[in-house]
């Protein structure tokens, strides 16, 4: 086994270093003040052990990371029928572009883009009697850790700015993709973005997707086959257009977020959560993209 404690610390402390952070995301009012000094990371290992470094206790918003737990609900409630409303491709293009919605009749390209990820939330909110409490329910059971929460000033904060979403939701909806109002599936779909967690705590809510579906606590979430589905759609989308970029120097299933949080994985080994919060020119955390680069690289460990 690679000696993980003294690589993610030989990485931490290199990359801290670096004088380039990206920048902090500004369209969404409330992130624009979080440090950018912030970096951490924590390594769950299925073996059992845990390596952990710099800023892995500090809650961050985990915005769009947030689209694969809300995907593995809605799959485990109403099963394939998800991919007659939402399709399976990369987009190659950011993460809340409209054209292609317009130009493919209201079906979004993956659940991972943001337009895809309202057909899901309406999914939730049409199947779920208590939607957002549930949602978080979900995502507590997950975890095991029902300290959780909404952030609901950002979740507020986005929604005085959200004018793409709403652009794509009301897209949706002109094509008969959006059951229910465009703003409950929004104010959905914000308060999901809106979880707060931190490094390790995303680590243990994505265990069940190395673990062919079953969480820590050894509970099914999902089957292996699913399970299949969502960490291809991760490698292949979890990124926007910078979904090859992702794979082709980490080369692990993983999901961002705008609010500089990154979790990766491999299949029956790990799950990897770094923290920075600038981003670069895509909206993927700088820092983060370069720290799993060196794990990767440096454990020999990818699906490759
Ligand atoms: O919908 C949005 O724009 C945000 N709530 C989430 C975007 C996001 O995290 C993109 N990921 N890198």
């Amino acid at each position: 086994m690679p000696d993980f404690n003294s690589i993610i610390s030989t990485i931490h402390s290199q990359l801290d270093a670096s004088a380039d952070r990206g920048s902090v995301a500004t369209y969404i009012p409330e992130l624009a003040g979080v440090d950018e000094k912030n970096f951490g990371i924590y390594l769950n290992c299925i073996s059992g052990e845990s390596h952990k470094i710099g800023a892995w206790n500090k809650p961050f918003s985990i915005q769009s990371i947030s689209k694969v737990l809300s995907l593995a609900q809605a799959f485990s409630l109403v099963g394939d029928s998800i991919w007659k409303r939402v399709d399976v491709e990369p987009s190659g293009n950011p993460f809340n572009h409209l054209s292609l919605l317009e130009l493919e009749n209201g079906i979004p390209r993956n659940p991972l883009i943001n337009a895809g990820a309202l057909v899901i939330a309406d999914i939730l909110v049409s199947q779920l009697d208590n939607p957002k409490e549930d949602f978080l329910d979900y995502v507590r059971n997950l975890t095991n850790d029902f300290s959780i929460q909404f952030n609901t000033k950002v979740a507020l904060s986005e929604k005085s700015t959200g004018f793409r979403n709403y652009a794509a939701a009301n897209l949706l909806k002109s094509f008969g993709n959006l059951n229910n109002d465009v703003e409950t599936v929004l104010d959905f779909y914000f308060h999901q973005c809106s979880l707060e967690m931190n490094c390790e705590q995303l680590s243990n809510a994505f265990y069940f997707l190395a673990n062919r579906g079953k969480c820590m606590r050894d509970h099914a979430f999902l089957n292996e086959s699913q399970v299949k589905r969502i960490n291809a759609l991760m490698l292949t989308c979890g990124f926007y257009d910078e979904a090859g970029e992702f794979a082709f120097e980490v080369g692990l299933p993983g999901k961002s977020g705008v609010g500089g949080g990154i979790i990766a994985l491999l299949p029956n080994q790990f799950t990897i959560a770094t923290w920075s919060p600038g981003l670069n020119e895509k909206g993927n955390s700088h820092l983060g993209m370069q720290a799993l680069e060196k794990f990767t690289t440096a454990t020999q460990l990818s699906i490759f």
